[in-house]
């Protein structure tokens, strides 16, 4: 009995040692600060103008934004380019299939952004949704209440997370990474500071590049964030005052009965 339990032991020790870093199946999240995290936070538009720099000239070789139209690019909520910007960025940078043509043509406002699944690259569409970066303990999910969901930390955690070490397997290049769970991925490092130079002068370090383009693809997995947390604001506060007037409402109601009561 303590000789299985000490060689568990020693084997999961070996286990959490072995590698040239702990990752074990979950990979480790780091917990980036957002400036949409919490009940009030918003996003930052000129952030999101820079992530979508870096989604354009690094993500979109490989990756596709199938679910978000160049449109929405011009929303107050979201990164806010002028109407004529939003035309020049579509028409300038990608070309989407007409089926009308039976040809490519140069992207319009009105389009998608165009599918891309170069080397299996999954859509990033929704992909800071479908990823929850924090779990547990035991099942409670309190790091999400605490931390936030993840997905966004998750992917500025992937980005960053490459150690250097590779693995060839079965032919294909397979890259250590401390986030990706399993810990070897088969994205090579997108990102290595300095990819874009940004429109705006800020600094393009590689931190910098992975968080702008997270909080840029959690706009894009849900645009509406900042009307939700608003009507939910709204809705605490109508619900706040509707029970202070029933509570009034109620102590005038009985007031009557429970005047004799405490005079008899
Ligand atoms: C050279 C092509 C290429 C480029 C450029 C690229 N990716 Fe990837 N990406 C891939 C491939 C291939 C996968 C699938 C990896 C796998 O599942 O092993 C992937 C997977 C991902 C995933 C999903 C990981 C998961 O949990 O399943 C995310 C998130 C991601 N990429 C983000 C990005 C971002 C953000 C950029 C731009 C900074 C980027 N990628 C640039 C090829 C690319």
């Amino acid at each position: 009995m303590f000789k299985k339990l000490a060689l568990s032991a020693a084997m999961a020790l070996a286990l959490t040692t072995g590698g040239a870093f702990a990752a074990g199946a979950e990979g480790h999240v780091e917990d980036f600060d957002f400036s949409f995290e919490g009940p009030f936070g918003t996003f930052d538009q000129m952030q999101l103008q820079r992530g979508l720099q870096v989604y354009t000239e690094v993500c979109s070789a490989c990756h596709g934004l199938r679910y978000v139209s160049f449109r929405s690019l011009a929303a107050d909520s979201g990164p806010g380019l002028p109407e004529d910007q939003v035309r020049a960025y579509a028409e300038q940078n990608f070309e989407v299939f007409d089926a009308e043509l039976d040809d490519f043509r140069p992207a319009t406002p009105a389009d998608n952004f165009p599918v891309n699944d170069s080397l299996g690259a999954p859509d990033l569409s929704l992909m800071a949704k479908a990823r929850a970066g924090f779990h547990g303990p035991y099942g409670t999910g309190i790091n999400q209440f605490l931390k936030g969901m993840g997905g966004p930390e998750y992917i500025a955690s992937l980005l960053t997370g490459y150690t250097g070490e590779t693995l060839e397997q079965a032919g294909t290049i397979l890259y250590e990474n401390t986030a990706f769970p399993g810990g070897y991925i088969s994205m090579a490092p997108p990102l290595y500071g300095d990819d874009v130079e940004y429109a705006d002068g800020a600094e393009a370090t590689i931190e910098a590049e992975a968080k702008d383009v997270a909080a840029f693809l959690m706009w894009a997995a849900e645009p509406k964030m900042m009307a939700r947390k608003q009507a939910g604001f709204v809705g605490v506060v109508f619900l706040t005052l509707l029970s202070v007037l029933l509570y009034l409402t109620n102590k005038r109601i009985w007031a009557p009965v429970k005047g004799k009561k405490k005079h008899a």
